[in-house]
């Protein structure tokens, strides 16, 4: 049988080049960062990463979720070479150039919605995030918010607030901006509940308006709802059909503004631009970055254009809408529509799936497998009648990964989260699939 080309270990990794490089960051770099292994990225290309010491892993990351169209998309790297070469800079928040127009043109066209829109830039996911809560704060006049647990919305103060996945998180940073109530998600694996779908009749929702709006919380006091389409750093949560459609039924009815958090799962992730549109509904306030510039800094706020009605100096930035990264981000447009990489995305997800469920037929430490596209997670357990969380076994099952040649990570508390490049095709995910289920085998095999 011929050997796959990838992934390709020279040295176990992580290797001296990367050791060495490991040390010297843990000296000099701030160490309230993840790190989830000793992966020292030298170079990418297509959907493999290569480490220093010669390595090449079969990336199941895109980065972190950021490189849909693939590592160094040759039309991207030829953007922003173009651009870089004519202007670098020159604030779009003071002056005007074309990149930002023809950008936010386009991210027009993309997101749902067959309304008249207005684009704000920033430079990543969670400053997308801060000028939506600015945004429903000036624009209804009201104070709270609604966020969910689980919900991962960023790390700077305003984000933070609404953020709620892991106690690390917030951890000393108390208080956090005032106003915002936490709700529980529709995790129908684990009904915070105890319910089960769909006999619950969606209780979750029913509690928002219930136990929340119409017992102390006044909707004419709450500008907007956040949610993920999927809950990502949370564990890959996938609500049910019919949930998002009935949520925005609940807060048309009181007058709440949904703001859509696309930050991971946009981008035709999941075989859709932009997540929610598996679900047929129309956000007011649309948020998406990592994806958007395939690895440069920007993050993009989408409203409808008499949403977005704020006063002038009322929100800016310097780098925000940066030209290099506006280039970049029409390419990564161009390159998903172009190379049917949403379709791709739902081809490949659907097959990831149906080996991923065939994995959970033979291991039970995989309790539940859940996604959509190319953004799918392995939620692992130690028990699938207790549903204990399996934290150590999702880490080692990482790691093994890792060390053969295959870059995935976790998420929420113990699933593991498979996001290739939508550009993936089958000569590497049969390879980066038997890794996994190599080390998932080893890992349920220690654990019966
Ligand atoms: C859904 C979601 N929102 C917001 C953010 C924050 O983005 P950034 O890290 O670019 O600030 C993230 C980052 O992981 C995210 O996944």
């Amino acid at each position: 049988m011929p050997q796959a080309k990838y992934p390709k270990i020279v040295v176990t990794p992580p290797g001296p080049k990367a050791r060495e490089l490991v040390q010297q960051d843990h000296s000099l770099i701030s160490q309230s960062l993840v790190r989830f292994y000793p992966l020292v990225a030298e170079s990418g290309q297509g959907c493999i990463v290569r480490d220093v010491d010669g390595n090449e892993f079969i990336d199941f990351n895109s980065g972190l979720v950021c490189l849909a169209v693939g590592h160094s998309h040759p039309k991207v790297v030829a953007a922003i070479k173009s651009q870089a070469e004519k202007l670098i800079h020159y604030s779009y928040t003071d002056f005007y150039y074309e990149k930002v127009v023809q950008f936010s043109k386009e991210l027009t066209k993309i997101t749902p919605g067959n309304f008249p829109k207005r684009v704000f830039l920033g430079n990543s996911g969670t400053e997308a995030i801060e000028a939506a809560m600015k945004l429903a704060k000036w624009h209804t006049r009201k104070h709270g918010f609604i966020s969910f647990i689980g919900a991962f919305h960023g790390r700077t103060l305003g984000s933070l607030s609404l953020t709620a996945s892991k106690p690390a998180q917030r951890r000393h940073f108390l208080p956090m901006v005032p106003g915002d109530t936490h709700v529980p998600f529709a995790y129908c694996y684990r009904c915070p509940f105890k319910l089960e779908y769909p006999d619950c009749g969606m209780y979750c929702v029913d509690f928002i308006q219930e136990q929340v709006l119409d017992t102390y919380l006044p909707p004419e006091d709450v500008a907007a709802l956040f949610t993920e389409p999927i809950q990502g750093e949370g564990g890959y949560v996938v609500p049910p059909d019919d949930y998002f459609k009935r949520l925005k039924k609940l807060l048309d009815k009181n007058g709440i503004l949904m703001v859509d958090d696309e930050v991971q799962a946009g981008m035709g992730r999941t075989g859709r631009w932009f997540g929610i549109e598996n679900w047929g509904v129309e956000p007011d306030i649309l948020c998406t970055s990592k994806a958007l510039a395939s690895g440069l800094p920007i993050g993009a706020t989408v409203a409808k254009a008499d949403i977005m009605d704020w006063e002038g100096g009322s929100h800016a930035n310097t780098f925000g809408g940066n030209p290099v990264s506006c280039a970049a981000g029409i390419e990564v447009i161009n390159a998903i529509r172009d190379e049917h990489l949403m379709e791709n995305a739902v081809k490949q997800g659907n097959y990831i799936m149906k080996r991923l469920k065939e994995f959970q037929e033979k291991y039970p430490i995989i309790g539940d497998v859940r996604g959509k596209g190319l953004m799918i997670g392995a939620e692992i357990v130690k028990d699938p009648k207790t549903k204990e969380f399996g934290e150590t076994e999702a880490k080692d099952i990482m790691m093994k990964s890792f060390r053969r040649g295959l870059a995935l990570i976790t998420c929420g508390h113990s699933t593991l989260r498979i996001t290739p490049p939508l550009t993936i095709t089958r000569d590497l995910i049969d390879p980066g699939l038997d890794i996994l289920e190599g080390a998932v085998k080893e890992v349920a095999g220690a654990n019966k």
